[in-house]
Formats: C-alpha cells, sequence, structure tokens
C-alpha cells in the first residue's frame, strides 16, 4: 500500500516528543532483559533506528564497564542501560554510565531514591523510571525523573498487578503533559503502539518482540520455545500461601514451574511441622528461581530455566532481524492511519500530493 504524506507526519507527531528525548528515529526502547540485552541486541536496535537498553541485572560495576564499551564499539548511536535499584553497589554502578557519558539511564525493579535520580542527572544523563501507579508517577517526577515507563502486567519478568490498559488510562492523561511517559507490556504490533500514542505516550517499550531477532544471542531452544508459544502460555508465577509471599514473574510455563509450586508446597508443609523457621522457608522459596533465567537463555535449560516472556510471545512466529521487526510494527501503525486518512482525505490528499 502507497501511503499518503499526511501518515508520515501522524505518526511523527505523535512520536516526535519521545524520539527526540531519546534521540533516535522510533521512539520505541528496545526494554532491558537480563541475559538477553547486551551488546549485541541492544546496538542492533539502536542500530535500526530504536532505543537499545543495556541489562545490567546482577552485574559488578567492572562488568558493565566492559558491557557499556563493547556496546559502543557496535553502534554510535544513542542506547541506555538498566539498572537495579536494589542492587548494593548502585551508586558504583551510576558512576560507571557517569564515566561513559551515558545518555539515558532506567532505575528499574523497585522504586529509585531521590539521591539515585540525582546521581543520574548529576553527570548530565536523563533518569527514565517506571511507575506503577499514578501517585508513585507524581512522586517520581517531583524526585526528578526526567521520563516515565508505565508497565502492565502482560508484560514479561518482574511484573505489577495492573493492565497496560488501565495503567495507560490512569497516568497518561494527568502525566504526559509533564514528561515523556513509555507504555509497557503486551505490545506486539504497530496498531497497539499506535493506540498508545494517540493517548498520549510519547513511545513505547518492547521486550518479548525482540527476543527472537536473529541479532539476539539467546540461546536457539529459548528462542524455540517463544516462536511455539501462545499467549496463555506466558503466566505468573503463583504464590501459594499468603505467608509465603512470591514475587510476580510471568514466564512460559514448563517443568520448572510445576517443580516451583510442588517446592512451595513441602517447605510450607515443613514449616507448620515446625521442621523449618518461616525465615528460612521464605528463602528457599526465593532461592529457587536464582540463576533460572540465565540458564534458560544462555544454556538453553528450557525445562527448569526460567523462560520469562510477555503475553505478545503469540506473536512472535518467527525469527527476523531486528531491522523487518521495526519494519513490520511500524508498517502497522502506518497502515492503520492510513486508512484513516484515506476515509477523511480530500481527492488530492488521497493521492498523496496535498
Ligand atoms: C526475558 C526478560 C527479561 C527481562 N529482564 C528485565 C530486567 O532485567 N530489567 C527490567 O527493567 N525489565 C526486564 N524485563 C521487562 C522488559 O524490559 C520489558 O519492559 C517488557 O518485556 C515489556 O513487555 P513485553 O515483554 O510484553 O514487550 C524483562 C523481560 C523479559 C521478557
Amino acid at each position: 500500500m502507497s501511503r499518503t504524506r499526511l501518515t508520515y507526519q501522524d505518526l511523527d507527531r505523535l512520536w516526535r516528543r519521545g524520539r527526540e528525548f531519546l534521540g533516535c528515529d522510533y521512539a520505541v526502547l528496545g526494554g532491558a532483559m537480563s541475559w538477553v540485552s547486551e551488546r549485541n541486541l541492544v546496538a542492533a536496535i539502536s542500530n535500526a533506528g530504536g532505543f537499545g537498553v543495556l541489562a545490567s541485572g546482577s552485574m559488578p560495576p567492572d562488568l558493565l564497564d566492559k558491557e557499556i564499551a563493547a556496546t559502543k564499539a557496535l553502534t554510535d548511536r544513542p542506547f541506555g542501560v538498566n539498572l537495579i535499584t536494589m542492587h548494593p553497589q548502585l551508586d558504583e554502578l551510576i558512576d560507571v554510565c557517569g564515566a561513559h557519558r551515558v545518555g539515558h539511564v532506567v532505575l528499574a525493579g523497585g522504586l529509585p531514591t531521590s539521591a539515585a535520580i540525582k546521581r543520574v542527572k548529576a553527570f548530565g544523563a536523563k533518569a527514565i523510571c517506571f511507575a506503577p501507579a499514578l501517585v508513585l508517577a507524581k512522586k517520581l517526577v517531583r524526585a526528578g525523573a526526567d521520563a516515565l515507563v508505565i508497565e502492565g502486567a502482560e508484560a514479561g519478568g518482574h511484573i505489577g498487578p495492573v493492565s497496560t490498559s488501565v495503567l495507560a488510562q490512569e497516568i497518561l492523561p494527568s502525566m504526559a503533559p509533564l514528561v515523556p511517559v513509555f507504555v509497557a507490556g503486551g505490545i506486539g504490533r504497530g496498531e497497539a503502539m499506535l493506540s498508545y500514542l494517540e493517548m498520549g505516550a510519547a513511545g513505547v517499550q518492547l521486550g518479548t518482540r525482540f527476543v527472537c531477532a536473529f541479532e539476539c544471542i539467546a540461546h536457539p531452544k529459548f528462542k524455540q520455545a517463544f516462536l511455539r508459544a501462545s499467549a496463555r502460555d506466558a503466566i505468573t508465577s503463583m504464590q501459594i500461601d499468603p505467608q509465603f509471599p512470591v514475587i510476580p514473574v510471568r514466564a512460559i510455563a514448563n517443568a520448572g514451574t510445576e517443580r516451583f509450586m510442588e517446592m512451595q508446597r513441602t517447605v510450607i508443609d515443613r514449616f507448620h511441622r515446625g521442621e523449618v523457621d518461616q525465615k528460612s522457608a521464605q528463602l528457599e522459596i526465593e532461592h529457587f528461581w536464582a540463576g533460572a533465567l540465565r540458564r534458560a537463555v544462555i544454556d538453553g535449560d528450557v525445562e527448569n530455566g526460567s523462560l520469562m516472556a510477555g503475553q505478545s510471545v503469540g506473536m512472535v512466529t518467527s525469527e527476523q532481524s531486528v531491522e523487518a521487526i521495526f519494519d513490520e510494527i511500524i508498517g502497522q501503525a502506518l497502515d492503520a492511519l492510513d486508512q484513516r486518512n484515506r476515509a477523511s482525505a480530500t481527492p488530492e490528499e488521497a493521492k498523496g500530493v496535498a
């Protein structure tokens, strides 16, 4: 379909603020995914016109230093770094970003302190924070956050309880006029991206959709699990007893998911029989998934490892280059805009001459 000039202008009008904030062609962040978003995928996303974000996970500062340097060797376009706020060396990790003049730091995994936000901004970077509710979005902006990511429960990995569509309705009307807000969770196609842009988002963040990129180093078995899964296979980890909380994680169900349930039952029975105290039982539950994402992504242990994935996994149907993924998503958004423009255009506009 040949698109009218209006169409391109419309998309640009919708996401220009996000593009300018990130300094790239498409206001699409490649959401940081531990073990997955390393130098290759991050550089490929930035080189293709999006905004790659390095996942630092539990990396110590010297490893992050090497990974940023290696990413810079693969791209001269802007990319960001995702830091986990509860990392014991958060300040040092921020300083590593400062030494590399990283332009954007995403503070994830819990609410960042205003001191952490200030430290990021002190070297001139933009601080991007996750806002799980409107009241916290306001608090983060007061603390100096330059932009927000709102991530709904459809997303892969650690999630909150509220869906993307509800978070968007709650947060965009009051926060989008103040700072750029990027919407994440469950976005697999361009029409969905467009709808959030039309609601006031500055851009979107996608994770799951990039896992099966050729440039992604994830183990072939990890990618295969994504290609086979449908939306309903990406389920949240279950807690069987409120006395023993489980942090909700969305992942493709596998044998590990079953074993996790059995393990919880066994440990909780031992607690009730007085064989183990509450703290040790809780620790056993928390440690079950330690190292599990690495086992799946890097070693290809798709039975026992963690197959973190969002519900958009059903829309991942083939291995593609990052460039092809962008072409597809942006093409879908443009086609949707184009259909509307044609319906309301004058004959000259419809021919693309206006
Ligand atoms: C395998 C995997 C690992 C992830 N690891 C992280 C992480 O380390 N830090 C983070 O902030 N978000 C992490 N996420 C969330 C993504 O950054 C992104 O927000 C999410 O994938 C968006 O939802 P989608 O998967 O539906 O596109 C992870 C997601 C996946 C699928």
